[in-house]
């Protein structure tokens, strides 16, 4: 069961009929590793996941909750920003995973910007395999991540048609500002 304020959640039922096993995955921003624990379950025995984080408490937390799932062996940890993606990773992924913002009682100046997350997502793009997929939840609740917001959703919708497409999924009857998801699906014949 999933409530549809879950925004997190919506992101890995859109991803999870994208990723096959064995496949390589990226969680752009590892946090206390919930969407890399995802991730590692979903790509098999014979996947990888790819976590980056700029704090080695985030990198901690994810590698607590994987091994307590036995899943340490199917992801490499990297203390390292997502803006270096390339650097990295060499293969194709089939999913890249963002979830925007600062680590969940952790230090709020660590969060997440613009200049450099736009940067990670055209790495991501250009590692992504036809019919592969990047998800984004923004939360434009605080002021670093309403910039970020405001200036990540004119780059989605200019992607060209012809190659992306791209949705954006919002909560309207919320009161303050919930969490937001953009996804973009490289089309299968570009
Ligand atoms: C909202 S949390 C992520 C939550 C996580 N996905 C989870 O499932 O628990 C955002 C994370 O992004 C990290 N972050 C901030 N700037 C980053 C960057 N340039 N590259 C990678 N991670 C970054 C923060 O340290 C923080 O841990």
């Amino acid at each position: 069961m999933y409530r549809i304020k879950q925004v997190t959640k919506i992101a890995h039922l859109l991803a999870k009929p994208v990723i096959c096993e064995g496949d390589f995955v990226v969680d752009a921003t590892a946090g206390n590793g919930y969407d890399t624990l995802f991730l590692a379950e979903s790509v098999g025995p014979r996947g990888h996941v790819y976590a980056f984080d700029i704090q080695e408490e985030a990198l901690k937390a994810t590698l607590d909750n994987l091994k307590r799932e036995s899943l340490e062996k199917r992801v490499s940890l990297h203390l390292s920003g997502h803006e270096n993606l390339l650097h990295y990773v060499k293969e194709e992924v089939s999913v890249v995973m963002y979830n925007l913002g600062y680590l969940p009682g952790g230090n709020r100046e660590l969060t997440t910007h613009y200049h450099t997350t736009l940067e990670s997502i055209k790495q991501g793009l250009s590692l992504l395999r036809p019919g592969g997929l990047i998800s984004i939840v923004l939360y434009p609740g605080h002021c670093e991540g309403n910039f970020e917001k405001e200036n990540l959703l004119p780059y989605f919708k200019g992607l060209p048609a012809s190659h992306y497409t791209v949705a954006y999924y919002n909560l309207i009857n919320q009161r303050h500002a919930p969490p937001e998801l953009v996804i973009v699906q490289k089309y299968l014949f570009s």
